[in-house]
């Protein structure tokens, strides 16, 4: 098969995860005798300074030749005063508003080689296996009206109801394969959008006589996330929400540098480890890139429905997991590793 896949490192730690990534893709290809077609674009505050804007024409041009995007980081402190709409953010976020990849799965486990990586107990983390769908392209992050001024400044929080159906639908899809149970997470003691939100829920999950539907408000699932996280197996909820709460999964996983990503829509696929472009070790060869690569094993198996080789990855991790050559942000034992070792270590377990 010829995998056809645009990249876009972005700004910070990006560009060191990628390149692991990218070396892991091509062990992939070698091992099972795909071919790659690899572009590469501009995306974050690397394209605001080579082009002036975060997510210039040729790179959406290049997202819409490509099967699938593999994205590393956006962001850099020197914004830090900008607007949104001139922040290297901005780019990531028009480019998931215009591939309209709605639903961004976020898979929190604990591997078993973690657990005394997580700062909590291990008899908490253990055997965590949940994933967060965050809804991506609508709610808090791109309500209109929003704007600010000296005295004001205001956001808006909004969802019609086909967005909140068919995030919906992938929730319960998605748990039909898993332990059928979906957790809808919102703030309905509060919100209007919140009482819409689990309203249309509601109404969806009668499709799904199989799957077990739980409510939940944001503020205790966010406790419930450290507190008994085996009890959840599907989390749906809003892109703010689910943006906070993934964080929080980091924890769990060990480090936020292990949490992958897979932004699906009807037709493109944008892959994205959960974290950020972490400047404070940016450049030094230090940054996990287990995130980036297990964001390869979710375009594996979402775009390109290569399972084996997704499977492989995964394993691949789990192997150089257990071989403790990881990270710092893991807690080794003996000394860290880098990312170059991370990512020919998972090559090589492949
Ligand atoms: C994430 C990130 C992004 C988000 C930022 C970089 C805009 O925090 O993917 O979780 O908030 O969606
Ligand atoms: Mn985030």
């Amino acid at each position: 098969m010829n995998l056809k896949i645009l990249l876009l490192p972005g700004d910070g730690i990006g560009t060191e995860v990628t390149a692991a990534a990218v070396e892991v893709l091509k062990a992939v290809g070698k091992k099972f005798g795909h071919t790659l077609d690899l572009s590469e674009g501009l995306l974050g505050g690397v394209a605001i300074h080579k082009t002036g804007t975060p997510f210039p024409k040729e790179t959406e041009e290049l997202c819409q030749k490509a099967d699938a995007t593999l994205m590393g980081a956006v962001g850099l402190p020197e914004f830090d005063a900008a607007p949104p709409s001139q922040r290297p953010e901005a780019g990531l976020l028009g480019m998931r508003r215009v591939l309209d990849v709605f639903a961004n799965l976020r898979p929190v486990r604990t591997w078993p080689a973690l657990v005394d990586s997580s700062p909590l107990k291990n008899h908490v983390v253990e055997g965590t296996d949940m994933i967060i769908v965050r809804e991506l392209t609508g709610g808090l992050y791109y309500g209109q009206p929003r704007g600010i001024d000296n005295d004001r400044a205001f956001n808006t929080m909004s969802y019609t109801r086909k967005e909140v159906e068919r995030v919906t639908h992938t929730a319960f899809k998605l748990a039909g394969n898993r332990r059928k149970k979906v957790t809808s997470v919102d703030k309905s003691n509060v919100l209007e959008v919140s009482q819409f939100w689990r309203k249309v829920v509601i109404e969806v999950a009668k499709q799904y006589p199989n799957i077990q539907l739980e409510h939940m408000l944001v503020d205790n699932a966010a406790m419930q996330m450290v507190l008994n996280p085996r009890q959840f197996d599907v989390m749906l909820t809003e892109n703010t929400f689910g943006d906070i709460l993934s964080d929080v999964g980091g924890i769990l996983a060990g480090s936020i540098g292990m949490l992958p990503s897979a932004s699906l829509g009807e037709k493109k696929g944008l892959y994205e480890p959960v974290h950020g472009s972490a400047p404070d070790i940016a450049g030094q060869n230090k940054a996990n890139p287990l995130g980036a690569i297990g964001s390869v094993a979710a375009m594996l198996e979402y775009t390109f429905g290569l399972m084996k080789e997704a499977n492989a990855v995964n394993n691949a991790i789990g192997k150089v997991l257990e071989s403790g050559r990881v990270t710092a942000d893991l807690r080794p034992k003996g000394k860290p590793a880098t990312t170059q070792e991370v990512g020919k270590a998972v090559s090589e377990a492949l």
